[in-house]
């Protein structure tokens, strides 16, 4: 197993050497669990928060895996850019797509420090699951700001997130935070923020608006 030194030096040849085993573990997953699926609490609770209720132009799926989340928020937006920076996990979003002939989603194989193919205030709304808690501390620092510099005025971006990305020891791919930090990083950023527990999954939403 990696240690942390290790994974914080090369995060993405731990997420593309995943890729397999992973998806034998979401495909197990997903027969016996709800919560794993694109789910029908996905649909009520988390799009109406990223849309405000209306159907919006572009919307990015920030670290999307596989893109579980895909063929549900496309249907709200009129295209969603599926960003990973793991080309395996990009390929299996490109598989999706022309598998189901999908035409508003757009991959976009990068680090979500990097979005320069995006312009400046050009996204409405913007979701993360299970990827900041991941991420190193300065790469979420260094992430938050370039989703910062993407979002449009009044755009909504919910990051997903499981108790370890505050206050837990941390697993090696989980590099901790304290919750105070993790909170003065994301309103250093520029972002209003609110935090919501969900009532049908472990994970906390934290809700940030410019
Ligand atoms: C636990 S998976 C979650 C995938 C997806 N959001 C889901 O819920 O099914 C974390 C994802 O974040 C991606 N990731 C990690 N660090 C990243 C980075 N710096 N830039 C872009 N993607 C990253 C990984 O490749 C992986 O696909």
């Amino acid at each position: 197993m990696m240690t942390l030194s290790e994974y914080e030096k090369n995060p993405k040849e731990l997420w593309d050497k995943r890729c397999e085993e992973e998806m034998a573990r979401f495909d197990a997953f997903e027969k016996s669990d709800d919560f794993f699926r694109e789910n029908k609490e996905w649909e009520s609770q988390i799009i109406p928060i990223i849309t405000g209720g209306d159907k919006s132009n572009i919307c990015v799926d920030a670290g999307c895996g596989k893109g579980r989340y895909l063929s549900i928020s496309r249907k709200f937006f009129k295209k969603v850019i599926a960003v990973d920076f793991s080309e395996k996990r990009i390929g299996m979003v490109e598989k999706l797509i022309s598998d189901n002939e999908y035409t508003n989603i757009e991959p976009y194989c990068t680090s979500l420090d990097n979005m320069d193919k995006i312009q400046n205030n050009a996204v409405d709304g913007l979701y993360s699951v299970a990827v900041f808690m991941h991420l190193p501390n300065n790469i979420k620092n260094e992430a938050l700001k370039e989703i910062h510099r993407i979002m449009s005025t009044g755009g909504v971006v919910v990051l997903m997130e499981n108790f370890s990305i505050a206050g837990a020891s941390g697993m090696y791919d989980c590099p901790s935070i304290i919750k105070d930090v993790w909170i003065m990083m994301i309103k250093d950023c520029g972002f209003n923020i609110e935090i919501k527990k969900l009532n049908y999954c472990p994970f906390c939403l934290y809700i940030l608006s410019k």
